[in-house]
């Protein structure tokens, strides 16, 4: 029931400060402690790389998680679009361990891909928002995101749920594996930090209205740059904008521009660039100066602690391994206002389904 709100796509919007606490609470003790089951950490803390697998937004949030498995937990990780890795699979390392990332927990994609680690007698944890869903049960283990019902095609909810719980597990291997970042990372902390902040930014949602409105009610494609954690940020907001929206969009790393894509940058176009890694925003500065200077209308999204005068969303700081959780937000109310300024139906996107279940 979508209660108050005129669609579920914005009602999961709202819903994902709430979604971080329901994390919180139902894996993290008052002690600090991670409730995973051991079994589970034990498995991964045996294995030598990580094979992340999922689909559409699901592989996003696996973006991301291979940057906390590998900084906070030190396992090389990998991360496989599922359609992909079933034809041509990489090769393995010597004790892979496999984490499946679906919403749904039906994506037939991923579910080839089981079927395949299952016959190699592989260990596997999905990691999803469907109790019992197929991927649940065909996997060793499983967490859940308690994310409540998804509805919209478009993914909002489960994508920050993922990411959240990717850094409760990261914390927990890491702990395990005594490295010193992860005894640094006061993962409940971060994350009630996350949602304050996302709170934050959808009390805000009626300036990013009336951007959308002044950005992208007519063009036919738009741009989203950023370099290192913010490339895997952009690369989710931009299958946002596009599925719902229809305008032609894609997240581009910022230091590819110059490689090819700047040559598609006209009087007018919209490139929206994304800075939370400190490390990188000057150079997604000089970036946005190039295809300012050939015409286009930059927005900036910046973190507050890296925002310049002028900057038209600026985001809550968080620990620089959780920006995504906040910085998405934004991106996800773009699309959606994007949409119905142009007249769409913005939980039913055309051609798409909600759980992709054939090959
Ligand atoms: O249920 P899953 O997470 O496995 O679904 C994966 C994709 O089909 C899904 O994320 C899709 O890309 C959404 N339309 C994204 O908003």
């Amino acid at each position: 029931d979508k209660g108050a709100y005129p669609y579920y796509m914005l009602k999961e919007i709202d819903e994902q400060p709430g979604v971080m606490r329901t994390l919180i609470k139902h894996y993290i003790s008052e002690d600090g402690s991670i409730k995973i089951d051991d079994n589970i950490l034990q498995s991964l803390h045996q294995s030598d790389r990580i094979y992340i697998v999922a689909a559409g937004t699901s592989y996003h949030a696996g973006l991301v998680g291979k940057e906390l498995l590998e900084k906070v937990a030190k396992i090389p990780t990998e991360v496989h679009v599922a359609s992909e890795f079933g034809y041509n699979p990489p090769l393995l390392a010597a004790k892979p361990f496999f984490i499946f990332l679906t919403q749904s927990g039906e994506t037939a994609d991923s579910r080839q891909v089981l079927a395949q680690v299952n016959e190699q007698g592989y260990q596997s944890l999905t990691i999803t928002n469907v109790e019992n869903s197929t991927l649940s049960r065909e996997a060793t283990y499983t967490l859940l995101l308690y994310a409540g019902p998804e509805i919209a095609v478009a993914s909002t909810k489960a994508y920050t749920g993922q990411i959240a719980l990717e850094a409760i597990l990261a914390k927990a291997l890491g702990e395990l594996r005594q490295v010193a970042t992860a005894a640094d990372f006061d993962v409940a902390k971060e994350l009630t930090k996350v949602a304050n902040g996302e709170q934050e930014l959808v009390d805000e949602k009626k300036d990013i209205k009336k951007i959308a409105a002044a950005l992208l009610p007519t063009t036919r494609n738009a741009f989203y740059i950023g370099r290192s954690i913010d490339y895997d940020i952009v690369q989710e907001a931009a299958l946002k904008l596009k599925e719902v929206s229809y305008i032609q969009t894609e997240g581009f790393a910022s230091g590819e521009l110059k490689h090819g894509t700047i040559s598609l940058i006209e009087k007018g176009t919209p490139v929206l660039a994304v800075i939370t890694d400190k490390h990188t925003a000057k150079h997604t500065r000089s970036n946005a100066q190039e295809v300012m200077a050939r015409g286009a209308n930059v927005v900036f999204i910046a973190s507050r602690s890296l925002a310049k005068d002028g900057d038209q969303i600026v985001l809550p700081d968080v620990h620089p391994l959780l920006t995504p959780l906040v910085a998405i937000v934004p991106c996800q109310l773009m699309a959606y206002y994007a949409s119905l300024q142009r007249g769409y139906d913005v939980d039913k996107p055309r051609n798409l389904a909600k759980s992709v279940t054939v090959e």
